[in-house]
């Protein structure tokens, strides 16, 4: 067989531990995989990447060694022809595309329109649907866990409120699950609203008890409506950059107004995707390359291998685009629960 990889979207610890499980799959089975260049744009256009061989001791490699991007080749006129051409010419007997919603939304379409499709579900956000976690999340969780850390012990040395703005676009799962391991006072999610009186009071009843500093985490999305709504820069899946919107700064500002409390504001932005999966991602992520490979063998096109409860599953990538996984009641408990809001 021959088999083409690409990684596409935000890039993600763990997507290289992919690329070196399918890859270690393959020379077992004697099927040649080939990498494309840049995500979608490497398949239209045909730049071929071919995978080394000490990929096999690069498990802990972050980023990817294909590189990524945000071209959708739907909105190419000619996009799926130009896959269909390259597909032709590599004689190719489908594609894996390790990818988060966009990636794998692309995916399922081609797929529909008969061009064999296996997905990978990869992204920090941890809000693909039909997937108990994507790999990268708990990376980014323990990157923005270690932060909080961090500035608990300058928070207290300077007696302020630091708030930490951390990733997550439509899904509050990295800032509700880093908030919680940090043990944030304030955690605030896209998916459910928390008004400045009751944040700010939260930080009064700590002050006020004697506890002169507090920890707010701040997903980027919180208080966006709809992100079709706002005037700004788009990308080719018309996601805007919402760490331009400034939501940590905007909070900070209010609370330090409103209490009159020193307050300092953390962007951590793309440090939170930067270098070497943790163990658990690294697992994961290797699971999920043999899984493929598995599928790819068997020409069960059009799935994603998934995580279910501690077991590796295929599902249909349709399912899998769906709709979002995004926080539910019954997970937010938990911070409600902390926060006695
Ligand atoms: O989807 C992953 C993600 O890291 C989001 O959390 C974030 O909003 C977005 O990508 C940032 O995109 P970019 O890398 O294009 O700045």
């Amino acid at each position: 067989m021959k088999i083409g990889i690409l990684t596409s979207g935000g890039d993600t610890p763990g997507m290289n531990a992919v690329i070196r499980a399918a890859f270690i799959k393959c020379k077992i089975l004697n099927y040649e995989l080939i990498g494309f260049s840049n995500g979608w744009k490497g398949l239209m256009e045909n730049t071929t990447i071919s995978i080394p061989d000490d990929i096999i001791d690069k498990i802990d490699l972050g980023g990817t060694i294909l590189g990524s991007g945000r071209t959708n080749p739907l909105k190419n006129e000619n996009g799926t022809d130009l896959i269909r051409n390259t597909i032709h010419i590599n004689s190719l007997d489908c594609v894996i595309a390790i990818g988060g919603e966009d990636t794998l939304g692309v995916a399922n379409i081609l797929q529909s329109q008969g061009i064999p499709m296996i997905g990978i579900p990869k992204t920090i956000d941890n809000d693909l649907y039909g997937t108990d976690y994507t790999f990268g999340f708990n990376t980014a969780v323990t990157i923005a866990t270690e932060a909080l850390d961090r500035l608990k012990t300058t928070a207290k040395s300077h007696n302020r409120v630091m708030v930490v703005e951390i990733m997550g676009r439509h899904a509050g799962w990295l800032t509700m699950h880093s908030g919680i391991a940090g043990g944030a006072h304030v955690i605030l999610i896209p998916e459910f609203g928390i008004s400045n009186e009751q944040i700010c009071e939260i930080i009064k009843k700590r002050y006020a008890e004697g506890n002169q500093w507090a920890l707010v985490a701040v997903s980027e999305g919180f208080g966006v409506i709809k992100e079709s709504d706002l005037q700004q820069e788009k990308d080719e899946f018309g996601h805007i950059l919402l760490d331009k919107l400034g939501i940590g700064k905007k909070i900070a500002k209010m609370i330090e107004e409103k209490t009159g409390y020193t307050t300092r504001a953390t962007v951590l932005g793309h440090t939170q995707r930067g270098g070497p999966p943790t163990a658990f991602d690294r697992v994961l992520s290797t699971q999920l390359g043999l899984k493929a490979i598995e599928l790819a063998d068997k020409r069960d096109f059009g799935k994603m291998p998934s995580l279910s409860g501690s077991k590796i599953i295929a599902i249909q990538l349709s399912d899998a685009v769906a709709k979002l996984k995004t926080v539910d009641e019954e997970s937010w408990v938990i911070a409600k629960n902390l926060m006695d809001v």
